[in-house]
Parts: structure tokens; sequence; C-alpha cells
């Protein structure tokens, strides 16, 4: 029926008003990118009246979105619907940790849960559709936009994009509270060279087909409503510009139903890439290789009409996409009622909600990983213990809400010096130490990180000399990951090194808390600090989440999305790379595939992340032998919590397939469970393998299954050394 609905309103369309629909505007404020010249707010104004926007973004609460809403449904000639997009990417005015952070806890329920209520938030404020998840699987710490993926591995990158998806949507799109997603940045931006921003993108079939496009089909087949193509090239092809991935793979081989939108003036960038000598060009071939709509580009908007006209495009592929935008209007419910979202009582209701806070605690505290507990000063004494606080990170209510969160107020996260003093049994003394950033921070501006004054260093010195506990807060600011933050150097920025190790000469028992929103290389720290936590950005409840765990109120429980490397001379680093011809050095001498000035292995690894207590893994059990490449194999395994403190671990299973007609890697995580256990307690976990799992797309593309041999590795990391095997016939 909903066919039927848009058929009919198409046949009453002008091709203006067609195209229309193919053209998304910026709310009239300079968000994301900048504002072409032809943007200013009068013609868009005018464009709207004549029906000729079909969607803007960066339009938020009910009083705007009601006023643009009006407009389209009550003067223009058709009355369509305006769909409304707006980058709720970790949260509205509630802030959950950034979208890395929360991949650490591999909860699926959790990270579901987080996405729901941005929906609800977001919905409250009249936008019914987010420009998330980011399901880009990146291997390169340097982009600044690891922070908003899932990390680096295409399963646990797959589970959580379909967990994400169904978070924003819901099972029905009709109600207030769901809002439509997108999977974005469609494809391969991940994998930008360098790590730099917006850069070229050169990989190979087997790259792409196996660890790039799992999380993307697996969104699709979630059901999300569209997709977002990118900036980067592929291969040479600018991605608005592909028509193998947009309208071949997506849409065509996937049957993907929804719509694609560009990136911001993506379709533009067709042009500064050299593909398109000029605007008409870049909308002739954008529109052809399946980008449904254009982002602030107005190359749609201005080419469009003409190029079908001039019989150069074909009216088909615009009716083709104009069908898929305004199919997912009506899956909204925006045709029945347009105002769907514009409830002021909602807003007052829904935005800021006790229970979001505390499912944003639940959230943050998941999300902390342990990384080195050795000499056990964690956790903390809840008596009797002097605490010094140190580190320009410690105070800060900015910082801890991460990158990508234009709809939150600023200033307004429980800093970690807030969250400590909530524990009264102990004293705590602050010293900043240094600043890290100089000025105001905001989402658009270049962040400045030349803070040279070693002033407050001496301060910090005396604090640490007389206590027990030093506990540092560094890392990054929140603004220094996220869209258009690539670094070269993963260290501490500014002189925070300095300050660590001025410190550590006073007093060695240190907990260093990061703050990151990316993998660092923190070498020194982890051979010499006894006591390292990723805190990353947690968002609202950053201070509260960080002091229960510190405390031993919640037992650390997060793993590691991401590779963290020994230097940047490692990466690209992950865990799931092949074996190579020369893995080992068997013949004593130098010809094996090795550095001469470091180690192969990370810093710590994908899946590694420690407790208070200890787990440890036996008995695997393959029920049968004799397997054909159609069945299942049901694999258990024994865990038990041999330490001082219940907890939970998160099992992983990672398969290798010995051999294949395209080589394999020596790891592929293709299960993982999380497992509560009180201490002294064993509990058996059964995880089953099939098809999906055993098989992997050969270089045409082809999902494909081969017989063989099989090893398993289970345990708490993708270093786990507990193995089995198996074989396929
Ligand atoms: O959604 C974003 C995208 O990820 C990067 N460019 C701007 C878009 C809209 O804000």
């Amino acid at each position: 029926t909903v066919n039927k609905k848009v058929d009919s309103l198409m046949a009453l369309m002008t091709l203006e008003e067609k195209v229309g629909q193919m053209n998304l505007y910026n709310g009239f404020w300079d968000v994301t990118g900048p504002v072409p010249k032809e943007g200013s707010a009068k013609t868009k104004y005018d464009h709207l009246r004549k029906g000729w926007v079909g969607g803007m973004l960066n339009v938020k609460g009910v009083k705007n979105v009601r006023k643009v809403q009006k407009i389209a449904v009550e003067e223009t000639r058709l009355d369509i619907p305006l769909i409304i997009g707006f980058d709720v990417i970790h949260g509205y005015k509630t802030l959950s940790p950034i979208p890395l952070a929360e991949a650490a806890s591999w909860d699926l329920v959790a990270i579901e849960k987080s996405a729901r209520n941005a929906a609800t938030e977001a919905a409250a404020a009249g936008i019914n559709w987010t420009f998330a998840p980011m399901v880009d699987i990146s291997r390169d710490p340097r982009w600044g936009r690891v922070m908003e993926g899932a990390g680096e591995d295409p399963y646990l990158g797959s589970k959580i994009a379909k967990a994400r998806v169904h978070g924003f949507q819901g099972d029905d799109l009709k109600k207030d509270n769901t809002i439509a997603a997108c999977a974005k940045h469609f494809a391969a931006y991940g994998f930008a060279e360098a790590g730099k921003e917006y850069n070229t993108v050169d990989i190979g079939t087997s790259t792409l087909f196996n660890t790039v496009l799992p999380p993307f089909k697996a969104a699709s087949e979630s059901g999300v409503k569209t997709f977002m193509n990118s900036f980067n090239d592929l291969n040479g092809i600018p991605v608005s510009a592909s028509k193998y991935l947009q309208r071949d793979l997506l849409k065509t081989k996937w049957g993907f139903e929804g719509f694609v939108v560009s990136d911001w003036a993506s379709i533009n960038e067709i042009i500064s890439w050299g593909h398109a000598k000029d605007k008409k060009e870049a909308a002739k071939i954008a529109s052809l290789a399946g980008s449904d709509m254009d982002m602030e580009g107005y190359v749609y908007i201005q080419e469009l009409v003409n190029l079908v006209k001039e019989g150069i495009v074909e009216e088909v592929i615009i009716n083709d996409a104009v069908k898929r935008v305004l199919k997912v209007k009506y899956q909204l419910g925006l045709f029945e009622d347009p105002y769907k979202y514009c409830n002021t009582k909602n807003e007052t209701e829904r935005i800021g909600r006790k229970a979001h806070l505390y499912d944003a605690l639940d959230m943050a505290k998941k999300s902390i990983v342990l990384l080195k507990n050795t000499t056990k000063l964690l956790p903390l004494k809840k008596e009797g213990q002097k605490i010094a606080l140190i580190g320009p990170l410690a105070a800060d209510k900015n910082s801890p809400l991460g990158s990508w969160r234009t709809a939150s107020d600023d200033h307004t996260a429980i800093s970690v010096l807030e969250g400590m003093k909530t524990y009264k049994g102990n004293s705590v003394k602050y010293a900043k130490g240094i600043d890290l950033i100089i000025g105001e921070t905001s989402f658009i501006k270049e962040v400045n990180i030349n803070t040279t004054s070693r002033d407050g260093i001496k301060e910090a010195i005396e604090v640490a000399k007389h206590v027990d506990v030093v506990v540092m807060v560094l890392g990054e600011h929140g603004f220094q990951s996220g869209e258009a933050r690539s670094r070269t150097q993963l260290d501490l920025p500014g002189l925070q090194q300095e300050l660590l190790e001025a410190v550590y000469k006073v007093n060695k028992d240190i907990v260093l808390v990061l703050n990151n929103g990316r993998p660092l290389a923190i070498e020194w720290a982890s051979e010499n600090i006894p006591s390292i936590v990723v805190g990353w950005q947690l968002g609202s409840q950053t201070g509260n989440a960080i002091a229960q765990v510190l405390y031993g109120d919640y037992n650390p429980s997060g793993k590691l999305p991401m590779t963290f490397p020994r230097s940047i001379g490692q990466i690209p680093i992950y865990y799931n790379h092949k074996n190579t011809g020369r893995a080992k050095n068997v013949e004593n001498n130098v010809f094996w595939s090795h550095y001469i000035d470091q180690e192969n292995t990370p810093l710590y690894p994908f899946g590694f992340g420690l407790s208070y207590t200890q787990f440890a893994y036996k008995n695997i059990i393959i029920k049968g032998s004799d397997f054909s490449i159609n069945d299942a194999v049901n694999i258990s395994v024994e865990i038990s919590n041999i330490g001082d403190y219940d907890g939970k671990d998160v099992a992983q299973l990672y398969i290798r397939d010995l051999v294949g007609s395209v080589t394999r890697p020596v790891r592929e995580l293709k299960g993982f469970e999380l497992v509560l256990l009180k201490k002294g307690d064993t509990k058996t976990v059964e995880f089953v393998l099939t098809k999906k799992e055993f098989g992997f797309y050969n270089n045409n593309g082809d999902f494909i299954i081969e017989p063989g041999d099989f090893e398993i590795y289970i345990g708490g990391s993708s270093n786990a050394n507990l193995k089995s095997e198996f074989t396929l016939r």
C-alpha cells in the first residue's frame, strides 16, 4: 500500500517537485561544513515554499521544526512533509559514551538501549532521522572518526550496527519515539590513506568484501532506512559517483529499498576529485550512480531538471530516487501526521529524563576498559586513603562529553573530580598541573594544543608527594577526535607526558585514567604506570562512572574494540591480519616479517581488558566430529571466576581457517558472550558456528564456504590460547 500511495502522489508531481525531494538543505546555520555561496536563508525559504526541498538537517527543537514543516505542508502545492535529519550520534541532550567506547562494552542490549534513548530525545525535539550509526571499520587510529564507529572488527561491527539500527528505529517507525537511521559512510571511509580525513582510499577486493562491507550489509538486513555515501574515493572513483557501490551492490544485489543521501556536498566534491568537470556532470554521474539525495550541495536542485529535459538523465532515475525518499516519509508516518514529532509536551518530558541519565551511567561503566593493575592499586579503598587527583582533564566538564554532540549543553558532564568527591571516606586533593587546550573549544574550531606553560607542574608534584595514590586524568580533549581531527601522533597531547613523568618521580603509585577518542600509543605509561584505565569520553555521566569503577562499585568488564599500537609506525595494526609467508624467525636470520626496531605485537590487543577478578577458561568441547559445510558446529567451554570479586567477562571465540582459496586471517572473531560470574563460580558457555561463520567473500564478492581444517580459540581476548580444532568436509 505504501508503494501505491507513493505512485499516486508521484503521478501528481512536476519534475521540479520530484527533484525537490532529492534536495536536502542545512537549516540556516553553519555546523558541519562550509555553506556554499548559494545557501542564503532566503533562497532556502523560497525553495521550501515552491516544494523544492525534500528535507532539512540541523533544524532542531519543536518550535523550529514546526516552522519549516508548516511551510512544507501548508504552503506548497502538494503538501509533502519534510524529513528532518540531525547527527544524533551518541545521544541528543543526554550523552552516552562516544560510540567507540560503547563498542568496548560488547553489550548489544545496552548499546541498543543507548540508541533508543537517543532516538526518544531527538524525536521529542522534532527530529525524525539520524545520521547514525557510523559503521565504518577502521584500522587506523590516526583517523579522528574512529571515535564514531565500533572499531576494527567486522563481526563485532556488524552486531553493533544491527543493535544501533534497531535502537534508533525500533520495531515500529510509526511510533513517535523512533527515528530513521542511516548507515554511513558508504563505503570504506575508515580506510582513508594515512588516517588523514577526506583522503583517498585504495584497498583490495578482499578487504572491501570481508572487512568494510559486512557491517553495512548487516545494517541493510536490519532494515535501516537510509545510507550515506562518503567523501573518499575508492580505488579511483569518488564514492558518491560509484554506481557499483550504490546502485549495483547496495540497491540491486542487497535489495536495499531505502534511499542514499550524499554526505555534506559530497556530490560537488566529485568535481574537486577531478572526476567531473562541473556541477552538471557531477549531478549526472551521482544520480546515475544511485545517490538519491543531495545534502547541502545545490547540485541536484540546479542541474537535474535540465539534465532530464536534455535527455541526459532519464526520468526513471529521478522517479526511483523520489520513490525511495517518499516511501521512508510514509513509513515514518509523516503523511498521516507531519507534526508527529512536534509535540511540546514530549519535548519537555522526554529530553534529559532521569531514566536516560541512569542508562547513560550504566553504559559508561560498561564501556571502561582496565588495561593494567599490576600492584592492585585498584579498586581504591573507600576509607582513609589520601588521594591526589591530577591532570588537565580531571575537573573538565566539557571534554568528557566527546565529539559530535551538537544538541547538548556545554560543560554539563560530571567531571572525574565531581565523581570522586561523591566518595566521602577519602581526602581528594586536586591539581590541574597544566592546561591541555588554550581558549574555548568547539565542534567547528581547530583545536589548539600548543600549551607551553609549565607553571602548574610544581604544584602537582607537591600534591602528589604526600598521598597514598595519585589518580591522573590525561589524554585527548573530546574535540581532539571526531571529524577532521586526524593526528600524526598518538601520544598524550601537549605537555601531559612531561607532567606524568614529573609526578611519577615523586610517587609511583599512579592510576592513569585515559580520556581518549581513539587508541593511544602509550608505551612509557604501559611500562611504568602500575594501573591504567581507558576512560574514553563517557558522556554526561563520565565522572560518576569512572569513580564507581575506581572504587570497585563496578568491576570493569570492557574489552578493546580496537588495537592499541606501541607506536605509530605499527599502524595499521589489527588482530585479524594475514599470516604472511614469513611469520616467524625460523632460520635465525633477518629475513622474516618484522621490524628491526620494535616487536610485532601491539601494546594491547583487540578484545583485551582486565577485571578486578580473574577468569580461567578450560575444556573446549566440540559436539560431534564429522562435519560437512552445511552442518552447525556446537562448541562449549567452561569459564571459572578464580579471583576475589564477582565479575563479568566477554568470552570470545575466534576461528582460523587454515587453508583458503583466498588467504585467511590468523584469527577471526566469530562469537562472543557476556558471562556474569560470582567469585568461585563456573559456567559453561555455548557457541554455534554455521556457514555464516565458516564462509568468506572471494575476490568477486561471492560468499563461499570451503571444506578444510579450522582452529578455534576461546578466551577473554584476541590472544586467547585455549585451542581446539575441527574439519569441514
Ligand atoms: O552526518 C555528517 C557526516 O558524517 C559528515 N559530514 C556532515 C554530515 C551531516 O552533518
